[in-house]
């Protein structure tokens, strides 16, 4: 169910949700003009970097580059996503919800949904108590048999479904068959109902705030299907949440989650005192689920089995992480095992000892182990299939690192290799200082760019006169955009809550840092010498372009682009 707050209604939330009140509840603030100073609480940090601006409503550092607008504050240190993060400010504020004051629909899916959780929870406990029943006992033994220690079990409320209907108690509590069947705990088939689980090991499925969102329960022995999912209810979307969510959201600093396959992975790895994971549920790993589990830890570590199937949606979850631009490792796993496999086999130390290895070495690695090294032929087809995994490497020192390691596996030289990728020698030999600026020049603003965010810094003043300044002025798609959204009316920390990416946060944190002059004629002065300087820059390098391509033109065009090489020389003289 996607929110959708009203943007009048967001801003007015904005303004409420005064941001130095805000984040001064987290984080102690000394006043420096109308900006607030104090420690980074997303990076450890001894003197203060982090800004907080009450102007302009956004908070910045300057050593993490963490920025963004008081919701945006309230995501990361709540670890929520937006429309929780929405909600949460709201209740604070005591402002009610736009959708629950008008629509009856959405209210009463909502109180669907709280019904569900309470009747899953009122299950969970049936469960849970029916373990430790003489009922329950071929379950506890069997969990016991597989090495699970008693905290384990409280810890993650592991349950028995046994024998004994959940129903009638269930209804005793109050809930209805409705309720019930909704919330996936019955079945109705063909006018009868039962238990949906029934002689199973029952691992709730909990969410970051502790709602019951359903289970998993694993069969006895051999029986089929080894593991049964409440199936999609009004309350639980598998695309959209992970097993041990919960633990997640507790564990504090994590420098990694660890995604795993299987609910058995999570609880052993808990048990040996590995905190930080979390196992996907029987599916393939969705966007959601990779950007929700980016929100505990700045890098996603895959530990799946190390069967061929794990090593399949190994590959299938690093490009799904990738195209999220969420930093990802693996734990690649020896020997076809499994995590719950190797820590019991292996020790706690073992694990620890595993190396994360970037996706780029997986995916050599595996593809090594298609070919026959010993002869040329399969040497040829292994370097040729690893020139195309590094075709994605961007940092000239890791591709170097990997091309030496391809060139020692097959044989071939270094130079061959780069050109295979399709890196030529000459762009690989620039000195050192020219690589950093290229480098910079990608991630970093250069001056031609820092005139047009100047310029965008004067626009979101909001005090130029209409008209002063068209989108169009910006040749930069991200930086046109921004622009587009400012003359809109939109305000500073709404466009920084519409940045896809960290990069686009830092790209708006730098404009509102520009200083801009308090008068309007001042002002008014910056933006014109801006857009003189863009036109010119412009118009330099469109004459640039056509000098350029002259030689190349055929005999039948030359006057045409003469003469409009003409035409922009005398732009370009109209502007000194
Ligand atoms: P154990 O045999 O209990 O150790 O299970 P495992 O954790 O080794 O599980 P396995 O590698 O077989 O499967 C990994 C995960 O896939 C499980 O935790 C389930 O979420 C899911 N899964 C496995 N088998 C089934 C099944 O039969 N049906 C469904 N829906 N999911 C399954
Ligand atoms: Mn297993």
């Amino acid at each position: 169910m996607a929110v959708r707050f009203p943007s009048a209604w967001l801003d007015a939330l904005r303004e409420r949700a005064d941001i130095v009140q805000i984040v001064s509840s987290y984080v102690p603030l000394k006043k420096n003009g109308h900006r607030y100073v104090g420690l980074c609480p997303f990076h450890n940090e001894k003197t203060p970097s982090f800004n907080v601006d009450s102007q302009k409503q956004l908070y910045h550092c300057f050593g993490c580059k963490a920025s963004g607008s008081v919701i945006q504050f309230i995501m990361e240190i709540e670890r929520l996503d937006f429309p929780e993060a929405v909600a949460h400010l709201a209740e604070l504020l005591h402002m009610p919800l736009p959708e629950m004051q008008n629509d009856p629909d959405y209210e009463r899916r909502r109180t669907l949904k709280e019904r569900i959780y309470l009747a899953n929870q009122a299950a969970a406990r049936l469960y849970h108590q029916m373990l430790w029943e003489p009922q329950g006992e071929a379950i506890l033994s069997y969990l016991q048999r597989r090495g699970l220690s008693d905290t384990v079990i409280r810890r993650f409320g592991i349950g028995a479904a046994t024998g004994a209907s959940i129903t009638k108690p269930l209804l005793d509590q109050g809930f209805t068959m409705e309720e019930l069947t909704s919330a996936g705990l019955l079945y109705q088939r063909e006018g009868r109902t039962g238990d949906m689980f029934r002689s199973r090991a029952i691992f709730p499925i909990i969410d970051a705030y502790g709602n019951v969102l359903g289970f998993g329960g694993r069969a006895m022995g051999e029986a089929q299907p080894k593991y049964l999912n409440t199936s999609d209810t009004p309350a639980f979307n598998k695309r959209y949440t992970v097993f041990a969510a919960n633990l997640l959201r507790k564990a504090k600093g994590l420098t990694r989650v660890i995604l795993v396959e299987g609910y058995m992975d999570v609880v052993a790895l808990a048990q040996f005192g590995v905190e930080g994971v979390a196992a996907t549920l029987g599916t393939a790993l969705t966007p959601e689920q990779a950007r929700m589990l980016s929100r505990y830890a700045p890098e996603v570590w895959l530990a799946y089995d190390g069967d061929s199937a794990g090593q399949h949606a190994i590959l299938r979850g690093l490009s799904v992480l990738e195209a999220e631009n969420i930093p990802c490792r693996v734990l690649d796993l020896p020997g076809g095992l499994d995590p719950d496999e190797y820590i019991r086999q292996q020790g706690v130390d073992a694990f620890y000892a595993l190396r994360p290895i970037s996706g780029v070495t997986y995916r050599l690695r595996r593809e090594k182990e298609g070919f026959d090294l010993s002869n040329e032929e399969g040497r040829t087809a292994y370097a040729k299939a690893g020139a195309s995994i590094l075709k994605t490497v961007r940092e000239p020192v890791e591709l170097e690192n990997y091309v030496k390691q391809l060139s020692f596996e097959t044989g071939f030289s270094r130079e061959v290799l780069l050109e295979q990728i399709g890196v030529t020698p000459r762009q690989q030999k620039l000195p050192q200082a020219k690589r950093e600026a290229l480098r910079n020049q990608i991630n970093e603003v250069n001056s031609t760019d820092m005139t047009a965010l100047t310029l965008l810094a004067a626009l979101a003043t909001g005090r130029l006169p209409a008209g002063a300044v068209s989108a169009d002025e910006f040749l930069n798609p991200q930086l046109h955009a921004i622009a587009e959204a400012l003359l809109r009316g939109q305000n500073m920390a709404s466009i920084m809550e519409s940045q896809p990416d960290a990069q686009g946060r830092a790209l708006i944190a730098t404009i509102t840092e520009i200083q801009t002059p308090a008068d309007d004629a001042g002002l008014r002065q910056m933006a014109q010498e801006c857009l003189h300087r863009m036109r010119r820059e412009q118009l330099d390098a469109e004459l640039e372009e056509i000098t350029r391509s002259l030689p190349n033109v055929p005999e039948s065009e030359r006057a045409a682009v003469h003469q409009q090489l003409m035409r922009v020389m005398q732009q370009r003289k109209d502007l000194d």
